[in-house]
């Protein structure tokens, strides 16, 4: 295993790799960052890539995500297609040795994504997973303060993420289902600020789109944790809300609690003739915008110092598992031991 160096830490070069939703916002973040250089942005949608060139105005664009990987001026690989394809793209990065910052999950199933971290760990090729709320501001304070021990021993755990929008069909059929795809964020918190999930039951319905009945998928589901220091959860996740994008964490500890939420957009609210009126975040691009620009500096600033980006493919793999705990207890109706998945 060689040490990973870029070739000129104050011009690095990066090939953006999907620009759709997350991609372009993403590009735009890389883009922004002084020593980096947006040598090449691909998509296989022509107008895609293109928009991904416009908006980082990188050097070309390309329909072919391969060739894009195995330029010779691009030394990182931002990753940002349908979950069904970052298995394949993430190899080819890794054979060529070139950095990857990958939009989670690494892989579709467990078989994939174990095989993939077995074959990272032979390469020493720097690879960061997007689990962006690691790096949002209330969650970086959150964990700040468990570490000091300001909680106490931690007992119980709290989230729920409800999206404001269904994504589209097409994207649910190659997202890997709700908990893979949506609750994995609130699993990875769960394993950021309290610990090991070594135990899951999960709910799941569907109430807003019947055709989720036929992928099968939910739209709406509850997921009971059980941590290995003791500690208990439960994860909420709806794929869908009237009222704007709903996110909230809370941890309790014997000494105190910290609830991380951010309820107004606009830090105003409005009362009049008995009511009061706040705004509320669209979606996750404008939720977690700060949380995106972090964790890419977080990527490049490793990349400049010769050090291992994270949150890696061990935390990865780790979130992975309890997320399929979680689908394999909606199917069976029962609890599942993480360990069951081996
Ligand atoms: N961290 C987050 O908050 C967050 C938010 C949204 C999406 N995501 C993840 O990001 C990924 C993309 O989601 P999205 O909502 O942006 O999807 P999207 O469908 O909007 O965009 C995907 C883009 O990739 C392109 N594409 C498809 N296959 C490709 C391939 N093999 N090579 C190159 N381009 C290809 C498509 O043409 C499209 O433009 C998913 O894995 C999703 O789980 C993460």
């Amino acid at each position: 295993m060689t040490q990973y160096r870029v070739r000129d830490p104050d011009a690095i070069g990066v090939a953006v790799i999907g620009c759709g939703r997350i991609g372009l916002v993403h590009a735009a973040n890389v883009a922004s960052i002084p020593n980096v250089r947006v040598v090449v942005a691909a998509d296989l949608d022509p107008a895609a890539a293109e928009s991904g060139r416009a908006v980082t105005k990188a050097e070309r664009a390309t329909t072919d995500p391969l060739a894009a990987i195995a330029d010779r001026e691009v030394e990182a690989i931002l990753l940002a297609t349908p979950t069904d394809s970052h298995a394949p793209l993430i190899r080819a990065a890794l054979r060529s040795a070139k950095a990857v910052f990958t939009e989670k999950p690494l892989a579709s199933d467990l078989r994939a994504t174990r095989q993939l971290v077995r074959e990272w760990r032979n390469t020493g090729v720097p690879l960061q997973v997007g689990f962006m709320r690691r790096f949002d501001p209330g969650y970086v304070a959150a964990k700040r303060l468990i570490e000091a021990g300001e909680l106490g021993r931690i007992e119980q755990f709290r989230a729920y993420s409800r999206d404001a929008q269904m994504p589209s069909l097409e994207f649910l059929h190659r997202s890997g289902g709700a908990f893979v795809d949506m609750s994995v964020h609130d699993f990875d918190l769960a394993r950021f600020l309290v610990g090991d999930v070594i135990e899951v039951f999960a709910w799941g319905s569907v109430l807003y789109d019947d055709r989720l009945n036929d992928l099968p998928d939910v739209d709406t589901a509850i997921v009971a944790l059980r941590f290995a220091n003791g500690a208990l959860g439960v994860v909420e996740m709806a794929r869908h809300s009237r009222w704007g994008y709903d996110i909230r964490t809370e941890i309790a500890g014997v000494e105190g609690k910290v609830i991380v939420e951010a309820s107004n957009k606009t830090p105003i609210t409005l009362s009049r003739q008995g009511r009061s009126e706040l705004d509320h975040f669209a979606g996750f691009e404008d939720r977690f915008a700060d949380a995106y620009k972090a964790e890419l500096n977080a990527f490049v600033e490793a990349l400049a110092q010769g050090a291992v980006p994270a949150p890696g493919p061990d935390d990865a793999l780790e979130t992975m598992r309890v997320a399929l705990a979680a689908r394999d207890s909606w199917h069976r109706g029962r609890p599942v031991r993480v360990a069951r998945l081996g």
